[in-house]
């Protein structure tokens, strides 16, 4: 079963004929909401929106172990995390969807690990590629199906937020090599790795980040893509074929 969390833009999943909803609650809280079961077009499915079913949970209060434990605890066996994101590279504008390859972390204050102390066994993780190489090539070939522009690779910064960056925060993550900007890849991606379960992370850009574009509002941008390029997504994830 496929495991979809969703973010901005994408807070219900059209589509989704729903048999179950589930309410969990975990040792580590409880998610951001009921993990919604059922299918689409066939393709089970366990949908959890990120920031919550309607209502938002800010970036840095969403409760990662919770929804990881959570989507665990209904039985995925593979996670796509959606995300809308700002673009920093030139090939990065607004609309369209890419498929990071690697992450830089600027989050702080998270609870990122599942590691607790001495009564757990501590895990050091490899996370050298952090998104399973399976599930992106799974992607990559859903999209050629779909003859959807999917940008291959992408190094995915992600931000404490809930503010956007500052123009030299962007210009410094753009010399450190962040392609595009978000601020809830992590600890998501982290989290999975430790539960063993393979994901991805399928990214919109939504807006050029700030100091990149031509001017426009970063909300009016936001605006003005976010249906697009989440449209797109779904059309991806809906034709996968998981091995
Ligand atoms: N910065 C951080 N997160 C984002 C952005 C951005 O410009 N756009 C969408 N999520």
């Amino acid at each position: 079963m496929l495991g979809l969390i969703g973010g901005t833009g994408l807070n219900r999943l059209q589509g989704l004929v729903i048999d179950e909803q589930r309410k969990l609650s975990t040792q580590y809280g409880s998610p951001s909401g009921a993990v919604h079961l059922g299918q689409r077009d066939g393709q089970k499915i366990a949908f959890l929106p990120r920031h919550g079913h309607g209502h938002r949970i800010p970036p840095h209060a969403i409760n990662y172990r919770a929804n990881l434990f959570a989507l665990k605890l209904v039985g995925v066996t593979h996670i796509i995390g959606v995300a809308a994101v700002g673009g920093i590279g030139a090939h990065m504008a607004p609309g369209e969807l890419v498929l990071p390859d690697d992450i830089i972390d600027y989050t702080w204050g998270r609870q990122h690990t599942y590691s607790l102390g001495a009564q757990d066994p501590l895990r050091h993780i490899e996370f050298a590629p952090p998104y399973d190489a399976g599930l992106r090539e799974a992607l990559q070939h859903s999209a050629k199906r779909q003859n959807i522009k999917m940008m291959p690779s992408a190094v995915h910064g992600v931000t404490q937020g809930p503010r956007l960056e500052t123009a030299a925060e962007v210009r410094r993550m753009g010399r450190d090599g962040c392609d595009i900007v978000g601020m809830t890849g992590m600890p998501e991606a982290a989290l999975a790795r430790e539960l063993d379960i393979p994901y991805a992370c399928l990214a919109v850009v939504v807006n050029w980040a700030a100091g990149v574009g031509a001017g426009d509002s970063i909300h009016a941008e936001i605006e003005k893509f976010v249906d697009i390029g989440m449209d797109k997504a779904l059309r991806v994830i809906q034709d996968l074929q998981l091995s």
